[in-house]
């Protein structure tokens, strides 16, 4: 094989099998479609019953080998189920996207920069706290448990791959103060796992993804192009992204042509980290 060849080569997953939650909308959906457009069998799952079966039967209409579970991330033994059942639907485990995840409640700041009441420590409503982390956090867990479980039995190794957050490294004041240690929590858990897993050939990366148009916080950057706009002008490369940006670095991290790499996190936020646009 040419040299050439050989670097495409690693990034071919055709007939590799892969499991997505969160994947009727927004970043899962775009990696359930990568995976299935690049030749994979995939299980979209999600806790949105009608969204995901309609996602699943688009996929299928256009040719692709996917089937779909809905699966609420909270729930533990719903989600061992589902990967089993993956895995006796297209024999193993190759890829796992724990993707699952929300952005729910009021930042401590709006996005004009004033302090908002509800957002503020003191006054946060206990239940907003709960969800972030039962479905950020410990959904991101019970998700890549029961994946690292299978690809271990299945003895071939496998990716497993968690949706964390620019949010998880940085502070975004008008982002919900819960989502903050929920996604700092994801990025520690996959260093650990990838750690752990190691010896198994079960390589464990986090994405980090900046500001994308989905129907994360209600859809928001959907509704008003004017509050985008206006938001736009403080991402360093000049716009939020669009779900189709993020495919390219999905299948770097499902394939072999990140086989050297567990344990990292890759940010993919229009330079939003880097800081403030003077
Ligand atoms: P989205 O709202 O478009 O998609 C999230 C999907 O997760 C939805 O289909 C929803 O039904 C599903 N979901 C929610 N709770 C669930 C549960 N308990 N069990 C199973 N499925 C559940 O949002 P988006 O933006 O695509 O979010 C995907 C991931 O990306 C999340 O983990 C989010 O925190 C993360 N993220 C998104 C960013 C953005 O700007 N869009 C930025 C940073 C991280």
């Amino acid at each position: 094989m040419s040299e050439p060849a050989r670097t495409l080569a690693q990034f071919d997953i055709a007939g590799r099998s892969g499991f997505v939650t969160g994947a009727a909308s927004g970043i899962g959906l775009a990696y359930a479609e990568v995976l299935a457009e690049a030749g994979a069998r995939v299980t979209l799952t999600d806790i949105d019953a009608e969204g995901v079966r309609r996602e699943t039967e688009r996929l299928l209409a256009a040719g692709h080998d996917v089937r779909c579970n809905v699966l609420d991330v909270t729930d533990r033994a719903a989600c061992g189920a589902a990967v089993d059942a993956h895995a006796a639907a297209f024999g193993g485990l190759d890829i796992c996207f724990a993707n699952a995840g929300l952005g729910e409640g009021p930042g401590w700041v709006s996005p004009t920069g004033e302090r908002v009441p509800d957002g503020q420590v003191d006054s946060y409503d206990d239940a907003l706290w709960d969800r972030s982390i039962a479905i950020n956090l410990t959904g991101s867990y019970n998700t890549m448990r029961h994946a690292a479980r299978v690809m271990k039995a299945g003895g071939k190794g496998g990716s497993i791959i968690a949706t964390a957050s620019n949010a998880g490294m940085i502070l975004e004041p008008i982002v919900p103060m819960p989502y903050h240690p929920a996604k700092a929590g994801v990025l520690h858990m996959v260093r650990a796992l990838a750690l752990e897993l190691a010896a198994h050939r079960i390589r464990v990366n986090a994405i980090a993804p900046g500001p994308f148009v989905t129907n994360i916080g209600d859809g928001w950057a959907k509704k008003d192009p004017a509050v985008k706009a206006a938001f736009d002008k403080t991402i360093p490369l000049g716009s939020m992204a669009e779900t189709y940006q993020m495919k390219p670095l999905a299948l770097y991290l499902a394939s072999d042509a990140s086989s050297f790499m567990t344990g990292s996190t890759l940010l993919i936020d229009g330079g939003v980290a880097l800081g403030a646009v003077q």
